[in-house]
């Protein structure tokens, strides 16, 4: 390990490492399938990617995977690492060889292997097609030359517009391993980047389509899309957006969006999830009525509690008053989310900064001119 010194195209002097890999070697044609294990001898700042490039140009040119840009921007080269979606050329393979750990490298989930590391991107892309992913204006041509729009408008799809179509978040999806159908993190993530913009004059049959079967409501909220985005996206969030958006619309007829609108009412009201109604608030009288025999065995077994009197807490007041303060606030639809996202974004500021000598333009960046 780091026997030999390297340098840079800058000549600073770089010490050297030997990087072990094992890697899911595959070709779909044939079936065959085998982990591979590999040892090169790298720059010490190498990322998962350089390390690929010298498998490749110097041990095995047969190796497939992906990539273009080198520096997180083309969204090309998505793999798994020891089981985690990264961008092959973001992950530095320093801290692996520091623990003594071999990882091992296999393709993104959820997407059909086509050789080695190499995916089929089809499926990813036409889930991105099905949103409609491009802004409706409702002219051909603006009678002014221009639109013109402030900062501020456009802050609100800021972390949608930051995707680059790379699939880590599709690769770690839950919901989509049981439904491939659903609509998946990225998709959706677009959509509200389209929900979310002023200029665009199809809202409403935007979230009527992304209300349908498959749609936001399948989510499972696992938010692995989140903790694997390399670009902040947060997937997860852009779909809570679009599922308020959708109730602040009167889009509502998903057993998701009623089973969203009775926890704010049942916390409002008793300061509790008042379960033992959530079916028939949510699934219908029909269905509450089918599911009384399985009602009454938990009963019997107090896993329910009665629904009669309804549990108050104590201080509920406390819980109203947060429901009656976010009202005076006018943070409907998506903007309670986005107003959550600025508010911690300010305070990670304040905590990184001194606020005293911080620009205001950084402890409140929605005031920044431009
Ligand atoms: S939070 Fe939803 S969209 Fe994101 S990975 Fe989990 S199931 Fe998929
Ligand atoms: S949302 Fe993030 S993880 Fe998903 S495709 Fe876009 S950049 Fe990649
Ligand atoms: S090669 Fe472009 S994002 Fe990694």
């Amino acid at each position: 390990m780091a026997t030999e010194l390297q340098t840079n195209g800058g000549g600073v002097t770089l010490g050297a490492m030997d990087v072990v890999l094992k890697i899911w070697r595959s070709d779909a044609e044939t079936g065959e399938r085998s982990l591979e294990r590999y040892e090169v001898t790298v720059g010490e700042e190498a990322t998962l990617l350089d390390c690929l490039d010298v498998v490749k140009d110097k041990v095995d040119g047969t190796l497939a995977y992906r990539k273009s840009c080198r520096m997180m921007i083309c969204g090309s080269c998505g793999m798994r690492l020891d089981g985690r979606a990264v961008l092959a050329c973001k992950e530095r393979m320093k801290p692996y060889v520091d623990r003594g750990h071999v990882p091992v490298v296999s393709p993104m989930g959820n997407l059909p292997v086509v050789r080695d590391l190499v995916v089929d991107m089809g499926p990813f892309w036409s889930k991105i097609r099905a949103v409609k992913p491009w802004l409706d204006t409702g002219y051909q041509e603006h009678p002014e030359g221009e639109f013109r729009h402030s900062q501020q408008a456009m802050n609100p799809i800021h972390k949608e517009s930051l995707c680059i179509m790379c699939g880590c978040c599709v690769s770690e999806c839950n919901s989509m391993e049981a439904d491939p159908e659903f609509l998946g993190p990225a998709a959706l993530a677009k959509g509200f980047r389209f929900v979310g913009d002023p200029r665009d004059r199809g809202k409403i049959e935007r979230l009527e389509a992304l209300n349908e079967e498959h749609g936001i409501w399948d989510c499972t909220r696992c938010y692995f899309c989140n903790e694997r985005c390399p670009k902040g996206v947060d997937p997860r969030d852009a779909i809570a957006k679009l599922g308020a958006e959708s109730i602040e619309a009167g889009i509502d007829r998903d057993m998701g969006a009623k089973h969203a609108k009775w926890f704010v009412r049942s916390a409002e009201t008793t300061g509790w999830l008042r379960e033992t109604e959530l079916v028939p608030k949510t699934q219908g009288l029909a269905e509450a009525i089918r599911q009384t025999k399985f009602a009454v065995s938990l009963a019997k077994r107090g896993k329910v509690p009665l629904p009669f009197p309804p549990h108050v807490a104590k201080d509920v007041r406390e819980a109203r008053m947060l429901r009656e303060l976010v009202r005076s606030q006018g943070r409907t639809g998506a903007a309670g989310h986005i107003q959550g996202e600025r508010a911690l974004s300010r305070i990670e500021h304040v905590l990184h900064d001194d606020p005293e000598k911080a620009p205001a333009s950084r402890i409140a960046p929605e005031k920044a001119r431009g």
